[in-house]
């Protein structure tokens, strides 16, 4: 065995042994960072679905009126999409998502009228997550 060959695996023994032990942590090569905007999204998406479930349950949904305000602030993956029309979108969903807790006579209404105005950003923006998203719809 060459010397090169020995110490490529001595190394790697080396390597794995202090992993092993707990001294170094393995990192991933490629780091893709979760831009603010998506980690915000995965939430509402969560809350979304707690909602949805208080609403068939005809409990009163938890208020995520000022949580969700950082849509507008939130740093999205590409920062093309704070064009003209992303304000007005977001407009909309927080008035639909408003008209849930005003109105909760008409809760299910409100809710997929809230859905809808995920749907008509996301169609504009971000097409990937629409099949999921309208899967919150609530039937009647
Ligand atoms: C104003 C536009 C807009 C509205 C309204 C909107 N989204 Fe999004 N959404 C986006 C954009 C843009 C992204 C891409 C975010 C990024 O990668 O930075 C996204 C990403 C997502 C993702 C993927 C997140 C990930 O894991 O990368 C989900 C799920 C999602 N949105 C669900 C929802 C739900 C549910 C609603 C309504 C309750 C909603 N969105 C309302 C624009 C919108």
């Amino acid at each position: 065995m060459k010397f090169s060959t020995f110490f490529l695996f001595f190394s790697l023994f080396i390597y794995l042994s202090a992993v092993g032990y707990g001294f170094v942590y393995p990192q991933p090569i490629f780091v893709s960072e979760d831009s603010p905007l998506a980690l915000l999204m995965r939430n509402m998406y969560e809350e979304a679905t707690l909602i949805r479930q208080a609403i068939l349950e005809k409990r009163s949904p938890k208020d995520v009126r000022k949580q969700f305000k950082a849509i507008y602030t939130a740093t999205p993956t590409d920062p093309q999409v704070h064009d003209e029309n992303f304000i007005p979108f977001s407009d909309n969903f927080l008035t639909a998502l408003d008209q849930i807790y005003n109105n909760e006579d008409s809760a299910v209404e409100n809710f997929n009228a809230m859905v809808a105005s995920c749907v008509a950003c996301h169609r504009h923006y971000c097409p990937g997550p629409i099949e999921k998203i309208q899967k919150l719809y609530i039937y009647p």
